[in-house]
């Protein structure tokens, strides 16, 4: 049987990404670019420290796109955090997605797709338990984006984002 999942990862290998785009894992020198992209992508801004501690922390799931010139054109950042079990006689692992951003001349080459695949493949080495986000209730394109790769909403977050929008809490059970 094939899975939703194993069918993207299969489409993937005959990926419509150009072969003008490479992925890799972030380095400090990358954080700039990351920032950049950061700031015309998204209303959610971080300062510098932030970035750097999650590259510290876990370099592995930090990954960043470059076009053929070298420039930053997309990232993805995941943090590990430990949460009680359900029984609450244990802590879990679970994989939080801290951001995602394709630069929008890039966008839909799957680009995302593929950096969501290889950070999440990347970050089982932690024994995570599941994979969360949390996303804007407007943001279709994003919403698409992880229930393609079998995110499901488990709930919505009120007024999750400082202008007062709500979030969905999507969750992957790994
Ligand atoms: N309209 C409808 N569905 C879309 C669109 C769109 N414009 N773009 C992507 N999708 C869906 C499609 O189902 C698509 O699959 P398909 O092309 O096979 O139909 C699927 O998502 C995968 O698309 P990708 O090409 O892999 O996505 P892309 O590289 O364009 O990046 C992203 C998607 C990251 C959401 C991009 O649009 C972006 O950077 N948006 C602004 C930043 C953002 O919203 N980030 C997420 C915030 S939430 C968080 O970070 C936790
Ligand atoms: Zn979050």
């Amino acid at each position: 049987m094939t899975t939703n999942k194993e069918s993207e990862l299969n489409n993937f290998n005959n990926t419509d990404i150009r072969s003008d785009i490479f992925i890799r894992r972030c380095s400090i020198d990358d954080l700039d670019g990351v920032v950049e992209v950061n700031e015309r992508e998204l209303p959610e801004d971080y300062p510098y420290f932030f970035y750097k501690s999650i590259l510290d922390n876990f370099p592995e799931t930090f990954l960043v796109a470059l076009n053929k010139n070298g420039d930053i054109i997309a990232y993805i950042m995941w943090r590990v955090e430990k949460t009680p079990s359900i029984d609450s006689l244990r802590y879990v692992n679970k994989s939080h997605l801290v951001s995602i951003a394709v630069s929008e001349k890039y966008r839909r080459r799957r680009i995302a797709t593929k950096l969501l695949i290889e950070s999440m493949s990347a970050i089982k080495k932690y024994k995570i338990l599941q994979y969360v986000l949390e996303v804007r209730v407007s943001n279709y394109t994003a919403i698409r984006l992880y229930e393609k790769l079998d995110f499901k909403i488990e709930s919505i977050k009120k007024k999750y984002y400082r202008d007062g929008e709500n979030a969905y809490f999507m969750v992957l059970n790994v």
